[in-house]
């Protein structure tokens, strides 16, 4: 099954490195890599970039001048927007959920610098009538004479999920060529465009392995199945890929969430700084670090064979962590506490 490519902008610095992280292999006893897809960029990073070279290559070729897109306050997606936007001279006005805090940090630090424009709706609003208040600001733009283009939350449609069918071929060939045969790829879900593009990828290569997961790092198992498969009915419709979608298998591991979307754990906290001290690899506690301690506890169940070969999208999402520096306060007082080795 062949897929045609719809032409990209080159944002991102491709291809990212498949790094093999040993302490940490000869620790769990199976043989993992890290698809560093945090090095896209260095603002300009994470999974999202790979899906705005296709999401905003369209926006070009319909002649838009304004980006609409919508997230949380902390959105890596958002931020990604924003300094793509700027790169490409395009205007960027950004849907927030959540209430203007005092002062911008992280991600939203970063929106601010690009100079995107801001609205800020409350949960339940933004949760609720999100299509009529894009339908309401691309209505605005058109009556100032501009065409505004709309990328859905994470740019998780057809367009953007092609970013992560191209990531798939790079994984594969990068292996190919190290002689390593990887068994597994691992990697978050927020909005599912990752997941569904890592999929397609495989199955347009009809190959059996790697078997590809995805770690939800908010809502449940049955609700990423069906906007994998949604995407992927998307992709049948956009670029005639014929899946047979009800018969995808989509592997989510469930289990991880915690208390709730980009709310941290202490068990978490615990996997993020570990990885730090043993392989110098900084996650996020929104989405890479819920990803990476899933795929730490399916490990120790057993769910992944001794030797087998695992790689880990880092999807990125750094900025979020630095927003997050509360959960961290523990081990900063312990850090404080200890007496220096003599
Ligand atoms: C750092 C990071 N990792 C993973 C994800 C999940 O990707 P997706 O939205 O394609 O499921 C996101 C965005 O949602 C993200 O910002």
């Amino acid at each position: 099954m062949l897929m045609n490519f719809p032409k990209r902008l080159r944002l991102a610095q491709l291809p990212t490195p498949l790094e093999y992280a040993e302490r940490l292999s000869n620790a769990l006893g199976v043989r993992l890599y890290f698809k560093r897809d945090d090095l896209t960029g260095s603002v300009l990073s994470g999974n999202k970039v790979r899906k705005l070279e296709f999401a905003l290559a369209e926006a070009l070729r319909e002649k838009a001048q304004v980006i609409i897109t919508a997230g949380g306050v902390q959105s890596n997606h958002c931020r990604a927007t924003a300094l793509a936007c700027a790169r490409m001279g395009l205007e960027c006005h950004l849907i927030l959920r959540g209430a203007p805090p005092r002062l911008p940090n992280g991600n939203l630090l970063l929106d601010l610098l690009a100079g995107a424009r801001f609205s800020f709706f409350p949960r339940e609003i933004y949760s609720t009538r999100r299509p009529e208040i894009v339908t309401d600001l691309v209505e605005r733009y058109a009556r100032d004479g501009k065409h505004a283009y709309f990328i859905p939350v994470g740019a998780s449609n057809a367009i953007g999920s092609v970013g992560y069918v191209q990531a798939f071929q790079e994984i594969i060939g990068q292996a190919e060529r190290a002689g390593i045969k990887i068994d597994h790829i691992v990697t978050a879900v927020g909005s599912g465009g990752t997941l569904a593009g890592l999929l397609a990828g495989k199955l347009l290569a009809k190959r059996r392995r790697p078997e590809i997961w995805g770690v939800n790092v908010c809502d449940d198992a049955p609700t990423f199945v069906q906007e994998v498969r949604r995407i992927l009915e998307e992709m049948n419709d956009r670029f005639r890929t014929r899946f047979r979608t009800e018969q995808v298998a989509v592997n989510i591991l469930d289990g991880y969430v915690g208390p709730g979307y980009a709310l941290a754990y202490p068990e978490e906290i615990d996997s993020i700084i570990n990885l730090a001290r043993l392989e110098g690899l900084v996650l996020d506690p929104v989405y890479t670090g819920k990803a990476f301690h899933g795929l730490l506890r399916e490990i120790a169940a057993g769910r992944f064979r001794k030797g087998e070969t695992i790689c880990f999208v880092h999807t990125g999402g750094v900025f979020g962590l630095m927003a997050q520096v509360e959960e961290f306060r523990d081990y900063w007082r312990e850090n404080l506490g200890r007496k220096a080795k003599r």
